[in-house]
């Protein structure tokens, strides 16, 4: 095996992008971060790829959890793409400093834009951050750019971590600062009466946040906000308290078993 590919995801859309990575460069490995985050990881490939949607303008807190217990060597090629709605800040930036820390580098890194999760798509500094970035590689998708970032995985090639512009970097590290550890009780989600207890939520939830008490889901304080169990729900049955979600997104390569935890 020459690439093991952890990925994270909430809605499908990183999974997608590190599948289409995998088919293309084969002899790859994808290991869900959500099912071994609690194991004893064997990095035994020459190259390790990391494959994570953009949080708060960061690194999703199980991600960060996940890239502080495992154990990489400096003669691996260590390669990540995050995807976003647009906005990746220094994620990427973040991402390597914590590799270095650990002795080794993070040799490529991409940022892709995809398809937002619906929460996202009315919030205006997205709005204006993308009409800055309008013609910057970041405003195009993982499919767009495929060939070039497996070009690079394969040829083993350096690519500087790819952020946003300076100026909404520093805004964006702010913002990661302040809001990533309040994600945990950030959302305050609810079922319906349409809830038919199909328990896909449960089984979806990357960090085994919901149980179900009186026959309905119950939230937890462990939440990683992926969103998850409002978007797959196939009820649209889940809401989040003050959000009004005219419509539900999924990844359209993407099937609820394929992210299944549990
Ligand atoms: C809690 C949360 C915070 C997000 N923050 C950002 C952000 O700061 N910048 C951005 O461009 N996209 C942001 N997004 C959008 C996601 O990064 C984007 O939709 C991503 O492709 C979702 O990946 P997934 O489908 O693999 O979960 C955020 C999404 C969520 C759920």
């Amino acid at each position: 095996m020459q690439t093991k590919i952890f990925y994270f995801t909430g809605t499908g859309n990183s999974l997608a992008v590190a599948r289409n990575i995998a088919d293309e460069l084969g002899d790859t490995e994808l290991i869900s971060i959500s099912k071994v985050i609690n194991e004893n990881i064997i990095m035994d490939t020459p190259k390790v790829g990391l494959v994570f949607p953009v949080y708060m303008w960061g690194i999703p807190n199980m991600v960060v959890d996940f890239v502080n217990t495992i154990d990489i060597t400096e003669d691996q090629y260590v390669f990540a793409v995050t995807t976003c709605a647009g906005q990746p800040g220094e994620t990427l930036i973040q991402l390597q400093k914590m590799l270095q820390k650990k002795g080794t580098d993070l040799q490529a890194g991409f940022a892709v834009r995809e398809a937002p999760n619906t929460i996202q798509e009315d919030n205006i500094f997205i709005k204006i951050a993308m009409l800055i970035e309008r013609n910057s590689k970041i405003a195009r998708s993982g499919k767009e750019r495929l060939s070039e970032i497996v070009n690079v995985i394969k040829n083993k090639k350096e690519h500087k971590p790819e952020t946003s512009s300076p100026l909404l970097n520093h805004f964006g590290n702010l913002i990661y600062g302040m809001a990533i550890n309040r994600i945990n009780t950030m959302g305050k989600f609810w079922a319906d009466e349409k809830c038919n207890l199909c328990l896909n939520c449960q089984r979806i939830c990357p960090s085994n946040n919901i149980e179900i008490v009186n026959d309905k889901p119950h939230w937890s304080q462990n939440c990683e906000f992926c969103q998850a169990c409002v978007q797959w729900c196939p009820k649209e049955a889940i809401h989040i308290k003050n959000e009004d979600l005219n419509r539900r997104y999924h990844n359209p390569e993407i099937k609820v078993k394929d992210i299944m935890v549990r």
